[in-house]
């Protein structure tokens, strides 16, 4: 990724299903002097989306689309992305796949955080995989998106560990909070 020239800051779109508590933290990252990128548009696959409420607490423009039909959707997203002057993503508890062409036009510009140690459990329902396999270290992971599901270069990863009264809850718990932690010196590495 290039360095940063000067004071301006890299403007990015974050794209969220649910809650919003990474999109949350990337809007307090964002806000602080040395974070390289500013949040200017937020996008959800899910009108119903928790996370939404932070467009107008943060006054950061929102779009909404359920890429039902996902050619002619993900177009506009596109289109908006150019108009908005959007040059990085980041998909925060994001549960849609792109697709290959939308990939390839933001190609190297798009990072996901994953909650798993990364090439174990791509996908869903990493917790209770983790559990039933009696893993000890479960943990996050912040990593470029390719056309292949959970699967391009990892920027940095964070474990926790896995105790025997753990449940799939409690582990998502203990993981979501580093992944707070996680996000924004993942990003700080990318772009110094
Ligand atoms: C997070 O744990 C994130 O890692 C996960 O969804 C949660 C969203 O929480 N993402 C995925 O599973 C993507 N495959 P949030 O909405 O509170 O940020």
């Amino acid at each position: 990724m290039a360095k940063l020239i000067g004071p301006k800051k890299v403007k990015t779109a974050v794209f969220i299903s649910g809650t919003g508590s990474n999109l949350k933290n990337l809007i307090k990252f964002s806000k602080i002097k040395s974070s390289p990128l500013s949040i200017d548009l937020i996008f959800s696959n899910n009108s119903k989306a928790k996370g939404l409420k932070f467009s107008g607490q943060f006054n950061i423009k929102k779009y909404v689309s359920s890429l039902k039909n996902s050619k002619l959707a993900e177009t506009k997203i596109l289109d908006l992305l150019k108009k908005e002057n959007i040059q990085f993503i980041c998909l925060a508890g994001f549960m849609k796949i792109l697709s290959k062409s939308f990939i390839k036009k933001f190609n190297g510009k798009i990072i996901n955080i994953h909650p798993s140690l990364l090439p174990k459990y791509k996908g869903l329902n990493t917790h209770t995989k983790a559990i039933q396999n009696k893993d000890k270290i479960a943990g996050c992971t912040v990593h470029f998106v390719t056309a292949k599901l959970d699967s391009g270069k990892i920027i940095l990863q964070k474990k926790v560990k896995i105790y025997k009264k753990d449940t799939p809850t409690s582990l998502a718990k203990k993981v979501l909070r580093q992944e707070h932690k996680l996000y924004p010196v993942a990003i700080k590495k990318i772009f110094n």
